[in-house]
């Protein structure tokens, strides 16, 4: 499992999406092996939209100031993960392709949780005290 304590938020809806998202992942890795690398893209690439649009709706509800600033970052990941996906569709499952896949979508998702959820996290529970 590529999810790990250090990456709780300490915001139970969050931190469960964020390890079924690793979940995913770590199926990915998998499916590489067994060919339904494409497949799981596909899940992965829509569950990851859904799990933005849910943070973004805390964001909104509890008026955190950096939602503008926090949307950037999901969109351009948006953008980054369909560039390797439709990258991977040309071009097929060469090891360079789901060695990029696997470097991009996991460190990008790792550093992101570590700086700007953790950083919302902290605004959200002194905004509720
Ligand atoms: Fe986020």
């Amino acid at each position: 499992m590529l999810w790990d304590k250090s990456l709780e938020t300490g915001i139970a809806a969050i931190d469960e999406q964020h390890k079924e998202l690793f979940r995913q992942i770590d199926n990915l890795l998998d499916a590489g092996r067994e060919n339904r690398f494409g497949e799981t893209l596909d899940f992965l690439g829509k569950y990851i939209v859904k799990h933005f649009t849910d943070e973004q709706k805390m964001h909104t509800t509890s008026k955190y100031p950096r939602a503008t600033e926090h949307k950037n970052y999901h969109d351009a990941y948006v953008t980054l993960f369909n560039g390797l996906k439709n990258k991977y569709t040309k071009e097929g499952p060469t090891l360079t392709n789901k060695m990029a896949i696997n470097k991009s979508v996991v460190g990008w998702l790792k550093d992101h949780i570590l700086v700007h959820d953790k950083e919302f996290a902290t605004y959200y529970s002194q905004s509720k005290a």
